[in-house]
């Protein structure tokens, strides 16, 4: 392994700022706020959900420019801001003028106690410098803002302010050539070691590097984007002493597309996979689209979300009904599995100490294959799932040929129904009388669990919906009668199809 650099830089204010010794578990939180004091970022629930410590992180576009993305601070550990600008509410109004979105927030009466307003604006800061052609219009503003939460002023003057401020091009000083810079006179290629062999925040540069490393500490924690691991240290209050985050690992952030497959490496955030599988099937860009919040989707990663083996995770189901299979490693050692073989039981995953997630492949569906998802939750944005269902039929002559159907929140693990798969090959389409049949198979395969979420008999009634829901679209009734928000904008680009 190439000699490791102790310490980390980043961008402050279009100057170097190099930090030489921190904890593996610091957030960026506490470092703006405790060694800067930089404190007009706030902290409210230190777990991703109100969005008052939103901050931009900046990093190359490729293109010369600057790409900046909101991120929680407060579930952001410090050692993954490496290399990145750090914008924060304190460093846009310059030269005795407000910042755009400021002014428009002032224009609006946009805030009142004001304290969601740092994170509402460095939330809209990242959408003002959006680098994704088309209009902001109030639904681009809501999907922005939907992880965060004001109690006092109301949405409509911030929507207002929002869809004012970042109508046109930005114009502010920030992403431009200088700024773009500054974080290529930061960037070091060399791996990255704070600490000693006991207690260390490491970011390998290859993945040779990381699976070096993983096996000599597996019991090390690894993060990608610490949208699940951030809770770990701020509401478990779990002693974390190695940290190993996958997220510098050349190539391993890369979505590789082609006409058979999409490859996602573990480290590809949920915004950088997004496009490629939206392109699978509109339903799946929508489930993605309600996942977390924009700050979630700016760093938690699918590697993260299927590593986690959480039941109640969104992308192993979907995955699961597209036939994805899973790439682990172990040092040298390398072995393939399909996705529904990882998940084993609650908690417990196909990972052997040391080993890791190295890339998740995803098949793409023939034209004869129809797919749909559903996303049931309590909120319709930034909330967990009570459940998720994914299905892929591949039809001949009107008839289901073959089926993958997959749940999550109906198990211990993301699981396949495969007694209502069998249960629904051969059925006729134009012929309901025995969908029932396959409705009911449905029992068969799953004893949901009640929790606070949704009941046992809630989510098995739910089930047999969605399924019926799948088979009544699929059959051909347009989904502006089965959907009571929105509609299914066919993979056509038909709006209800
Ligand atoms: C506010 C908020 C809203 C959320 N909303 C949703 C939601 O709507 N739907 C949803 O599904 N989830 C949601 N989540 C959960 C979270 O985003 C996911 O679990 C996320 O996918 C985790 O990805 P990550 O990269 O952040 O993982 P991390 O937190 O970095 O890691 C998660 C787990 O995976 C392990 N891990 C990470 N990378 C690897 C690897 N390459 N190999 C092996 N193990 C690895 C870690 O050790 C850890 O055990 C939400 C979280 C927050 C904070
Ligand atoms: S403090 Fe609430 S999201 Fe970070
Ligand atoms: S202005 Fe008070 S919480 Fe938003």
């Amino acid at each position: 392994m190439k000699a490791a650099r102790q310490s980390i830089s980043i961008v402050r204010r279009g100057e170097a700022v190099k930090i030489d010794a921190f904890s593996p578990t610091e957030t960026l939180l506490d470092y703006l706020r405790l060694r800067e004091a930089a404190i007009g970022t706030k902290e409210g629930c230190a777990e991703g959900d109100c969005g008052a410590c939103t901050v931009a992180l900046g990093r190359p576009d490729g293109r010369g420019g600057v790409d900046y993305r909101p991120v929680n601070a407060c579930i952001h550990l410090l050692g993954m801001a490496d290399g990145a600008e750090v914008v924060t509410i304190e460093d846009l109004a310059a030269g005795g003028m407000l910042h755009p979105i400021q002014q428009a927030f002032v224009d609006h009466h946009a805030s009142q106690c004001g304290f969601c307003t740092p994170g509402f604006v460095m939330a809209l800061f990242a959408l003002y410098h959006r680098k994704e052609d088309g209009p902001v219009d109030r639904e681009t503003v809501n999907d922005a803002i939907a992880g965060n939460l004001c109690r006092c002023t109301g949405y409509k003057p911030i929507v207002a302010a929002a869809v004012e401020a970042c109508a046109g091009e930005a114009d502010d000083g920030f992403g431009g050539p200088v700024a773009a810079a500054a974080l290529s006179d930061i960037a070091d290629p060399e791996p990255l070691h704070q600490g000693d062999e006991r207690r260390f925040f490491a970011s390998p540069a290859t993945i040779d590097e990381l699976a070096a490393l993983y096996r000599l500490h597996p019991d090390a924690t690894l993060i990608a984007g610490a949208t699940d691991v951030g809770l770990w240290i701020t509401k478990q209050l779990r002693p974390i002493e190695k940290v190993i985050h996958v997220g510098r690992v050349a190539g391993l952030a890369e979505v590789e597309e082609t006409d058979e497959a999409i490859t996602i490496g573990a480290a590809a955030t949920y915004r950088e996979a997004e496009a490629a599988l939206a392109r699978i099937d509109p339903d799946i860009g929508e489930v993605l689209r309600r996942l977390g919040s924009a700050q979630v989707r700016a760093a938690g990663t699918i590697g993260g979300n299927i590593a986690n083996g959480s039941p109640i995770g969104d992308t192993p189901p979907l995955l699961i009904a597209l036939g994805a299979e899973l790439k682990l490693r172990r040092g040298a050692e390398t072995r393939t599995i399909a996705l529904e073989q990882f998940f084993i039981d609650y908690g417990k995953q196909d990972r052997l100490p040391g080993e890791f997630v190295e890339f998740v492949r995803v098949p793409k569906p023939g034209a004869d294959t129809r797919i749909r998802a559903y996303k049931i939750s309590k909120r319709f944005d930034q909330d967990i799932s009570a459940l998720l269902a994914a299905f892929a039929f591949r039809l001949e002559n009107g008839r289901i040929a073959s089926a993958r159907i997959a749940f999550g929140g109906m198990a211990g693990t993301p699981k396949r129904a495969r007694q209502a798969e069998a249960a629904v090959v051969g059925l006729d389409l134009n012929d309901r009388r025995r969908w029932d049949a396959a409705l009911d198979a449905l029992a068969q395969d799953f004893t949901p669990l009640s929790d606070h979420r949704a009941s046992a008999a809630y989510r098995l009634r739910v089930a047999r919906g969605l399924l019926n829901k799948a088979l009544i679209e699929i059959a051909g009734t347009p989904s502006s009668r089965t959907r009571l928000v929105g509609v299914r904008q066919g993979r056509d680009g038909r709006a209800g199809a």
